[in-house]
């Protein structure tokens, strides 16, 4: 469920008409809702109130700082990737002992930055990672909670791209190899292991492959335990996937999902960290768009839009699909018709969709795309020369620009010229 919907005949976000956004911001836009960002956080709290556990939002999917403190004002830890994404979360008021700090190549400097600031704990992915962490802690005289990214090879069954939990994967240590690894670990000066972790994908519509690698995470549990390392915590991962399509059968619930770690690992007393991005902000937010021409090719039509690949790259890149709406409510029974609704780049791949059955639409008209507040505005680029796209949180009947658009003078700002040229 979102706080997307036909209010008098005009899309809403809330309780503000998206034409009103687009009026006062221009288009593209990402627009936000903080009923959403909210409502799908407490299911999640819902889900595991059976137990401690501290949900880590993945800040790769939205790390706008409005975004992150709305989140972190609800209690939420993160779980971050990067010396940027570790600033923005503390930019954005969340403790160091509410941020984890995932990733296969943390630098030595992305580590100092972290130990320095306060961390919740690293998710190591790897004996070399693991020597350098000590050499960094050891050498700032501090001591880091560590848990060992273990690769359970299981299929995650979701788009190859974006599926992590494979032994032909580049993440995690081979759970063969996890006990020589925690050896290791127990050795080195500057660790304290703490936990184990895991994520084996993104948009997972089924729970069995969770089941599977959590069964394999309370085993592998038992076995660290009894060859003597502590283990109190353990960090699930994200990837419970989103419905992406109105018309299709809905994955799992959140409450689901905490059903699936009660039942595989609710018996080890373990304090429980989940990385939901997606299922938090995804359905959280629209990207917001005006038609520039319908152009009438030969044996089909083309909506062009002002909001192409470089604002939202999902469809060019994992031939995602979005829900692509009018802002005006078409009346009941209007007829629809198959057009493809593409960008203005110089690429046959700046195509959102091809096909889509909907009602007339020419200049000047507004979409938005569903489904876009994850790896949305995160993963937009300026190519083309095409400013990066803006952002709107809402809340009732107010909004605030959280990101403005720059102006053409900006980007070209940044840019700088030798003095031998
Ligand atoms: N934790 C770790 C270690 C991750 O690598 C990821 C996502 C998450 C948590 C959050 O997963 P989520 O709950 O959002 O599925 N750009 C792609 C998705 C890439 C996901 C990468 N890792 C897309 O647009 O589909």
């Amino acid at each position: 469920m979102d706080h997307f919907n036909y209010s008098g005949g005009r899309l809403h976000a809330e309780d503000v008409p998206l034409s009103r956004i687009a009026d006062e911001v221009g288009t593209p836009v990402y627009v936000y809702s903080t009923a959403t960002l909210t409502r799908h956080f407490l299911l999640f709290q819902q889900a595991l109130d059976w137990t401690d556990h501290l949900i880590c939002f993945a800040v790769k999917a939205n790390s706008n700082l409005a975004v992150l403190k709305l989140l972190g004002d609800l209690g939420a830890g993160m779980d971050v990737v990067s010396g940027g994404e570790y600033a923005r979360a503390r930019a954005a008021g969340v403790p160091g002992g509410r941020i984890v700090f995932s990733g296969v190549g943390k630098t030595r400097e992305e580590m100092r930055l972290a130990v320095e600031g306060g961390i919740r704990q690293f998710n190591v992915e790897s004996e070399p990672e693991l020597t350098l962490l000590s050499e960094v802690a050891a050498s700032m005289g501090a001591t880091v909670p560590i848990a060992v990214r273990v690769n359970p090879d299981v299929d995650a069954k979701t788009h190859a791209k974006i599926a992590t939990g494979k032994s032909e994967n580049k993440f995690g240590i081979p759970i063969s190899r996890a006990r020589e690894v925690y050896a290791l670990a127990a050795k080195l000066p500057g660790l304290q292991v703490i936990g184990i972790d895991m994520h084996i994908g993104s948009q997972l519509t089924d729970l069995e492959p969770y089941r599977q690698a959590y069964t394999k995470m309370a085993q592998l549990c038992r076995v660290l335990r009894a060859d003597g390392h502590p283990i109190m915590r353990l960090d699930m991962g994200g990837g419970l996937g989103i419905p992406y399509r109105r018309d299709n059968a809905a994955p799992p619930l959140p409450i689901e999902y905490g059903q699936v770690i009660r039942e595989t690992v609710g018996d080890l007393g373990c304090e429980i960290e989940i990385e939901p991005g997606r299922n938090i902000v995804g359905n959280a937010g629209v990207l917001l768009s005006r038609v520039i021409y319908l152009k009438h090719g030969e044996g089909r039509d083309f909506l062009i839009l002002d909001a192409a690949m470089n604002d939202l790259i999902r469809p060019a890149m994992y031939d995602a699909h979005h829900d692509i709406v009018p802002v005006i409510e078409p009346r009941t029974g209007a007829e629809v018709a198959p057009v493809d609704v593409v960008g203005p780049v110089c690429e046959t791949g700046d195509t959102f969709a091809r096909g889509a059955e909907l009602p007339a639409l020419g200049a000047g008209d507004l979409v938005a795309f569903r489904s876009a507040g994850a790896y949305g505005a995160v993963m937009a680029s300026e190519y083309n020369s095409r400013p990066l796209v803006p952002e709107v949180l809402v809340a009732g009947d107010r909004f605030a620009v959280i990101r403005p658009r720059p102006s053409i003078e900006e980007m070209l700002a940044r840019d700088v010229i030798p003095p031998w040229l």
